[in-house]
């Protein structure tokens, strides 16, 4: 059943990261010594750069990463080494120096031209590694998520057509403030992770986090990320948080 989101407020941005990077490596060692493996969802932004890299560096030792296994909850229609790619930020701050197995990750196929073809492949892959049965969902043990001011998360943008989407996993998105495609997960696959786990920064986020904690009638996309049977944990740093 769905809990009250636990909020963490750090003195900073690199403390930030370390409590992302402890949270990365605790609920990753569990999922292992449970199930034998960990499966987690990387977020997109510029936010979980600086927990990439405490992971690589300082928490390096703390995870066995030939178990985990590695999905984006979002991915720009951009192809992996363009400088807008999720992936592209993830491995070089992250994946390139670890060693986890190349089939351990799985990348979106962002550089089809098709944003639509993009999504419907991440979302057989989703279907293919969790073995799931038809209109069913996958179970992450963490999915990471960011926060943009307007409120989205992942690539749910306000006004936008995947905010109602309740059967596919993952969607092209299209946001017309980018003119582009996204490819995202929907609320079914954020809402049926056990972890989810969202880090925000910066004062330029905190009017947001005041209307996210103090008006429910905000109705904003990372509002309804609310695990039927899992938690939500929040790592804000004080200036994002300076409005609670
Ligand atoms: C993306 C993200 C998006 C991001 C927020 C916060 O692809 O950009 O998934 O939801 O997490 O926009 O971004 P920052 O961490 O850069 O503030």
């Amino acid at each position: 059943m769905s809990t009250e989101p636990h909020v963490r407020v750090l003195g900073s941005k690199q403390e930030l990261s370390t409590a992302a990077a402890e949270l990365f490596v605790d609920v990753g060692s569990r999922a292992v010594a449970q199930t034998g493996r960990f499966v987690v969802a990387l977020s997109g932004g510029s936010t979980p750069k600086g927990m990439n890299q405490e992971l690589a560096t300082n928490f390096s030792s703390r995870l066995d990463w030939q178990k985990v296994f590695f999905f984006w909850s979002d991915e720009r229609h951009v192809p992996p080494d363009h400088p807008d790619s999720n992936f592209k930020m993830a491995n070089e701050t992250l994946l390139s120096k670890l060693p986890v197995p190349a089939d351990h990750i799985f990348r979106t196929p962002a550089e089809l031209q098709d944003a639509g073809q993009a999504a419907a492949a991440y979302e057989a892959a989703l279907q293919s590694f969790f073995c799931l049965p038809a209109g069913s969902f996958p179970r992450f043990d963490l999915i990471l998520l960011g926060m943009g001011p307007d409120g989205h998360t992942a690539s749910l943008f306000p006004g936008t057509t995947a905010l109602e989407e309740t059967q596919h996993l993952v969607v092209a998105n299209w946001v017309e403030k980018f003119s582009t495609f996204r490819i995202t997960f929907t609320y079914p696959v954020l809402n049926s992770a056990a972890t989810v786990a969202f880090l925000v920064s910066g004062s330029d986020k905190a009017e947001t986090i005041n209307k996210v904690f103090k008006d429910p009638a905000a109705n904003l996309p990372c509002q309804k990320v609310q695990p039927s049977d899992g938690n939500v944990i929040w790592l804000l740093d004080k200036e994002a948080a300076e409005g609670l």
